[in-house]
């Protein structure tokens, strides 16, 4: 069992880090994401979603639980418990093998994780291999061949065979567990602290990352259970319950959306690593012999989910695990390039019929389906799709986060950050703006409200100048603002301005619902799967 965070990314990191800041104090002064516990200086890796965060994420799972629940017949959900029988965890190999290499720098006593270590210093030095390419692109211009520089420049060779070197012997050692090996390449590349900038280090030590506690009055090992590390066991072991239940044939799917939680030693990036996150999970089981076929056909599902989403082809790449895990014959990560890189959103892995073969064994019950079309009992094979709900909400504010310059009415520009977040996703689909807080504006502007906020989410705005308010609704990322002015209360008209394009049309009030609804439906989302 391997860690998601072990798997090393090749790709360049992005300087962009002060777009990514930006973008977390934007989260928080706009009740997107606060830091937990904050009155207490916060807890470690753990976050709360605020007023829009909260509604963006559960935008974000009914857009998945819609695409993998609604639109297929052979796809069924289940909201499983967070605790579960120890020997779950035995049977998953999570106690055993769910475990990230450590080491402590001994001079500033900080922790880091060995892997992230040698993971750093590959991207330093491809940084450097990009920076040289960059410089040869502006000197050559249209005559620069990118393939011949990289074959060729002395400078960018040297540090290739760095990068190869390193991910060679990083990668042997991560397979073998050689723990000696990882500090030696530790040594041997001289990494230093980031803190203390030391070279003085321990040597690397398995944390297995699951939490665990006490279920019960007595604190005794009999009684230890611990918080689910992923979401996926919940569904292996109600396999056969959901099967009779739901009267599946296989193949079929389970689909579920929940809490896990991972004691991560480096936890940074804002949500990207959680110590308490959510996943969305879909095992889908097959006859053996076909996992190939269906594993191929979910990678490009889920592709096609993730651009549906508003996310662009060249911000989504699949990475094909070099090194599988002894469960799986085949994996990918789907990346997407996150202000800080290309980094795992989603994995597609095909685990034979590890889980389910393990849990017939350690609870000795049968989880064998038969199958009516070639009169066989089997153990089905398994492909899981398995994405992070915090990841997903990250990247769709990647794509969202904007900063323009806008013209203003003074004949100047003003500068404007907006969310465009895909309409559907929008936490608040429609603020409607009485332009004064007299002159019946305000009661018009509750009529309004009155009408729409069965269809949508809606908010009332009525501090402060017009423009502001648009501003502040772009921050948001309301798709739609309608502005209540004298002439509404002269003719039931108002003005419909849109986030991206900033246009104005005027329209009955009656034409509202069906302009904002034909944008703001998930099913538009949906039909481009
Ligand atoms: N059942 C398979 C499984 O859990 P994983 O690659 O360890 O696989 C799946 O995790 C997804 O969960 C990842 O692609 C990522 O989006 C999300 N995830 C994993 N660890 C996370 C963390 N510490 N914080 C936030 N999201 C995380």
């Amino acid at each position: 069992m391997r860690p998601e965070s072990q798997i090393p990314t090749f790709a360049p990191m992005k300087n962009s880090n002060d777009t990514f800041k930006a973008l977390i104090s934007h989260c928080k002064e706009y009740g997107y994401v606060f830091p937990s516990s904050e009155v207490y200086d916060g807890l470690g890796a753990v976050y709360d979603y605020g007023p829009y965060g909260s509604e963006l994420k559960n935008n974000i799972k009914q857009f998945w639980w819609s695409a993998m629940v609604k639109m297929h017949e052979n796809i069924v959900g289940i909201d499983s418990a967070i605790f579960m029988h120890p020997k779950i965890w035995k049977a998953s190999g999570h106690v055993d093998a769910f475990n990230d290499p450590l080491i402590d720098n001994m001079t500033s006593k900080k922790r880091y994780r060995a892997d992230v270590l040698i993971e750093e210093y590959v991207d330093k030095i491809q940084a450097k291999i990009d920076k040289e390419v960059a410089k040869a692109a502006k000197r050559f211009g249209d005559a620069f061949n990118i393939e011949e520089f990289l074959s060729t420049n002395a400078r960018v060779l040297a540090n290739q065979e760095k990068i190869d070197t390193v991910m060679k012997r990083f990668t042997t050692a991560t397979e073998a567990g050689d723990l000696a090996e990882m500090k030696q390449i530790i040594v041997d590349a001289e990494i230093a602290c980031p803190e203390s900038g030391s070279r003085e280090w321990t040597d690397v030590r398995q944390f297995n990352l699951m939490f665990a506690t006490e279920m019960g009055s007595l604190s005794a090992e009999s009684n230890k259970i611990y918080l689910r590390p992923e979401t996926a066991q919940g569904i292996f072991v109600n396999f056969l319950n959901v099967q009779k239940s739901s009267r599946q044939k296989i193949p079929f799917g389970i689909a579920q959306i929940g809490k896990a939680f991972r004691n991560e030693i480096v936890a940074r990036q804002f949500i990207f690593r959680m110590r308490e996150f959510e996943q969305m999970e879909m095992q889908f089981f097959v006859r053996p012999g076909e996992q190939k076929k269906w594993y191929d056909e979910w990678k490009s599902r889920r592709l096609a989910w993730h651009k549906a989403l508003g996310s662009p082809a060249e911000k989504l790449q699949f990475y094909d695990h070099p090194n599988l895990a002894h469960y799986a014959d085949a994996a990918v990560d789907i990346q997407f390039q996150f202000p800080f890189g290309f980094k795992e959103l989603e994995g597609i892995h095909s685990r034979t019929d590890f889980d389910l073969a393990k849990h017939q064994e350690f609870s000795g019950k049968k989880m064998q389906y038969f199958d009516p079309e070639i009169n066989e009992n089997y153990v089905p094979y398994v492909v899981e799709t398995s994405i992070g709900c915090d990841r997903t909400f990250l990247a769709v504010l990647s794509n969202a986060y904007c900063e323009e310059e806008v013209p203003n009415a003074k004949g100047g520009t003003d500068k404007r950050v907006v969310l465009k977040i895909p309409a559907p996703l929008a936490p608040v689909k429609v603020a409607v703006l009485p332009l004064v807080n007299r002159d019946g504006m305000p009661e018009k502007a509750g009529e309004i409200i009155d009408l729409l906020k069965y269809d949508f989410n809606t908010q009332r705005d009525d501090k402060q100048t017009i423009g502001k308010r648009y501003r502040r609704q772009d921050a948001i990322g309301t798709p739609y603002c309608v502005t209540v002015d004298t002439e509404t209360l002269e003719n039931d008209t108002v003005t419909l301005r849109e986030r991206d394009s900033m246009e104005q049309v005027r329209l009955p009030i009656a034409e509202l619902k069906a302009k904002i609804g034909e944008k703001v439906s998930l099913t538009e989302l949906l039909k481009e799967l």
